[in-house]
């Protein structure tokens, strides 16, 4: 436990050092990897509803990683002077570039027929990501320390209880936001349906509540968008599921600032153990029969404190291994980290094209799709890395 205790201590001058910022580099490429069908394993699919899998698990990573870079970044241009009406432009350009990207990815393929925009997609994955970080930007920028603490870095439960006092309007935000998640998803009355739905619906439940799918989240989302939203969830084929359901709807998106605060904090250890065990409290370590399941569809309560758990642990071992040791560089995740953005946009836009993927021939083993989803990220990673080499780097 000494041991432990004392690689945690040297894991927790983090933010002071840190400079890598690798997990946001290597998620990338997973997410590339897990979004080109992971190899067609199952266990690099997304949970059908309830659960964890291997694609279930990035994108909180990324969001978690969010919040520790704008710490970094922002509290460093304030020390360099630059004006809070400076920093709210910039934040604001940031998060519409993000969203109207975002709007590009629409629930369309050229089979669907005639485009139209029926097609048009409002929540999606960038506009939760530029929604979340623009939230985390504002928290920085009023209420965060331009100066991080030498003491913040400590594992002491009174350090990270001071902590809460340094932050303690940040805190408040985010108490206040999942009060409201908490009470919308357990309390609000929703036609039809139990109120504290947190099922698929279709014929989960017995079939008693067909309609129901994501309770009060499905049921806001289906209010506020209509048909223009995600229209393939994963629970469609196995709960034969017929509502649209979008697993990056409006109230998960609160759960997801929740995650990326996370993010933002110092006192790593304090932390990982109240975070993970929470988790396991709230889920009773069960994947359905918890007060709240893990559930990456709805960004669960449950979902976030794991995840946010699973964040802390591999920050805290890639910094050990990469800034305090020096082990690794991060190569060759380094590469399309500098270049997110656009793999992230190219992958989705070109992915299914040659020399990306071509089509299959041998259905029935996994081989092929395994080669072609290796070879489809492996040539992004390559991309990315001549733009390094280029020194092209598309911002916004
Ligand atoms: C569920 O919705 C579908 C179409 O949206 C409708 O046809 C069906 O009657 C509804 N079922 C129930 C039980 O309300």
């Amino acid at each position: 436990i000494v041991s432990v205790l004392k690689v945690a201590l040297i894991l927790l001058r983090l933010l002071k050092t840190l400079h890598g910022l690798i997990i946001f580099r290597s998620t990338n490429s997973i997410m590339v990897f897990v979004n080109y069908g992971g190899g067609g394993y199952w266990f690099f699919q997304h949970a059908p509803w309830n659960g964890l899998m291997v694609a279930d698990l990035v994108m909180p990573w990324f969001v978690f990683i969010i919040g520790t870079s704008v710490v970094l970044a922002i509290s460093s241009m304030q020390r360099r002077g630059v004006t809070r009406l400076q920093l709210l432009r910039k934040i604001t350009w940031r998060t519409a570039v993000l969203m109207m990207l975002g709007f590009c990815f629409l629930n369309y393929s050229p089979r669907d027929g005639p485009l139209s925009w029926s097609w048009l997609r409002i929540p999606g994955v960038l506009q939760r990501l530029g929604f979340t970080y623009f939230v985390l930007s504002l928290l920085q920028t009023f209420w965060g320390q331009t100066e991080i603490p030498e003491r913040a870095v400590s594992t002491s439960v009174k350090n990270s209880a001071h902590d809460i006092c340094l932050y303690w309007p940040q805190w408040l935000v985010i108490i206040v936001l999942e009060m409201l998640w908490l009470c919308i998803t357990l309390l609000m009355p929703v036609p039809d349906c139990p109120t504290g739905y947190l099922g698929a619906g279709g014929i989960g439940d017995g079939g008693r509540y067909p309609n129901c799918t994501g309770g009060a989240a499905g049921y806001i989302d289906r209010w506020m968008f209509g048909d223009n939203m995600y229209r393939y969830p994963t629970c469609k084929g196995l709960y034969r599921t017929v509502q649209p359901f979008d697993p990056e709807g409006v109230l998960g998106t609160i759960n997801s600032v929740v995650m990326g605060f996370l993010g933002m904090q110092v006192s790593w250890i304090i932390y990982f153990s109240s975070v993970s065990t929470s988790a396991a409290v709230l889920s009773k370590c069960t994947r359905d029969e918890g007060f709240i399941p893990v559930n990456k569809n709805l960004w669960s309560l449950s979902y976030v404190l794991c995840m946010g758990s699973f964040s802390f642990l591999l920050l805290g071992v890639m910094y050990f291994i990469i800034d305090v040791k020096g082990w690794w560089g991060g190569q060759p995740f380094l590469y399309p980290g500098t270049n997110s953005i656009l793999v992230y946009v190219g992958h989705s836009l070109l992915g299914f094209y040659f020399p990306f993927s071509w089509e299959m021939h041998f259905q029935e083993s996994h081989w092929e799709p395994l080669l072609q989803n290796l070879w489809g990220t492996a040539l992004w990673v390559l991309i990315a890395y001549l733009l390094y080499r280029k020194r092209f780097f598309l911002k916004i």
